[in-house]
């Protein structure tokens, strides 16, 4: 089957088909074998893409830059103080009376299509970012490509499971193990949505493990839970930093993130709350428990307190791999939503 996606948001791996999901996988790795290819190095020629950060990134600004220099067009980089906009409690406005209705009209005439980042810091309530997302989308009418929010990462997820499958093939029944881990950053749930969504839908087994009073927001993991049961696997909770590293793992993903408190006990308090639980990190150790687990991890790494540099830099962490897959399934993304590439599956 022929899978076009032209024109499409891509908001969460959650919104797209399974089969949509596997053509960008099969055309990111196509991509990845002929990097610079003639048949790709045209595909956005004289086309700008609009990169919107209202928060910092080393991974996500490179490699969307590079992906549309490697396709023939430019992406422009945006930051909000320099676009009269300004934080409301809902949000993000733009001063002067514009609205976003009117901004994001203008803006499609100039683009073929636009990133936006935005994270838990920069609003005030727990999917005010994801809500301002959806808002450009349903005023441009060209592709909305999430670069992080406050609740999905679909790039980050799709280049961990193309990692994933590069190294351990066909991903269906195997076991992925989500630990919590401790840390000094207050982490946001975007990555680790992403993860648990897209490998639950891939057909793998999830293990999820964080000490009480971490839970992430139920409606997500309903999608997970719902995502299992389609596909027959399993979903297990532990709230134990060490019981859920077994033989049935295959890869570890460990990773801080804040306590559902976090919007009102701000950054500071959720630091030293989670600080002290250092019982919650991946270890050499842990991992000898596993079916020879690879580490994956969407960067940066807090090393020595989400993981030991052991492991970090051990032989079976394929972080830097996962990182590189970003600018290849952003490139596929592009081409086919953007460019209008189709793809066989
Ligand atoms: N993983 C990721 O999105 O990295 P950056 O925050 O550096 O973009």
């Amino acid at each position: 089957m022929l899978v076009d996606i032209k024109g499409k948001d891509v908001l969460t791996t959650q919104e797209l088909s399974v089969d949509e999901i596997k053509a960008i996988l099969k055309l990111a790795k196509e991509m990845k074998k002929d990097r610079f290819d003639k048949k790709f190095n045209q595909l956005l020629k004289d086309k700008t893409f609009l990169m919107f950060f209202f928060n910092p990134s080393l991974r996500t600004r490179i490699s969307f830059e590079a992906a549309a220099t490697e396709l023939g067009g430019h992406a422009q980089f945006l930051e909000p103080k320099t676009m009269r906009l300004k934080k409301t409690s809902q949000g993000v406005e733009v001063q002067a009376g514009e609205t976003i209705e009117d901004a994001a009209q203008v803006l499609a005439r100039y683009a073929a299509g636009m990133g936006i980042r935005i994270l838990e810091t920069s609003v005030k309530h727990y999917g005010d970012g994801n809500a301002l997302l959806r808002e450009y989308a349903r005023w441009m009418n060209v592709p909305i490509i999430n670069m992080a929010d406050d609740k999905y990462h679909p790039c980050q997820g799709l280049s961990d499971v193309m990692g994933m499958e590069e190294h351990r093939g066909d991903l269906k029944g195997k076991t992925v193990l989500m630990s919590w881990a401790h840390g000094a950053l207050a982490r946001s749930y975007c990555s680790v949505h992403e993860n648990l969504l897209i490998t639950s839908r891939l057909g793998m087994n999830v293990k999820l493990a964080y000490p009480k009073g971490y839970d992430l927001p139920e409606e997500e993991i309903a999608k997970v839970k719902k995502n299992c049961e389609m596909n027959g696997t399993k979903f297990e909770i532990i709230n134990d930093p060490y019981a859920a590293y077994n033989e049935d793992v295959e890869f570890v993903y460990s990773r801080n993130w804040f306590g559902p408190d976090f919007y009102e006990i701000g950054k500071e308090a959720e630091i030293a709350r989670a600080r002290k639980m250092t019982d919650w990190i991946c270890d050499q150790e842990r991992m000898d428990r596993t079916n020879n687990a690879l580490f994956i991890h969407p960067m940066p790494v807090d090393r020595g307190k989400e993981v030991t540099d052991e492991v970090a830099s051990g032989p079976n962490s394929i972080i830097t791999d996962i990182a590189e897959n970003r600018l290849h399934t952003q490139k596929a993304i592009m081409a086919m939503t953007m460019a209008g590439l189709k793809v066989k599956i």
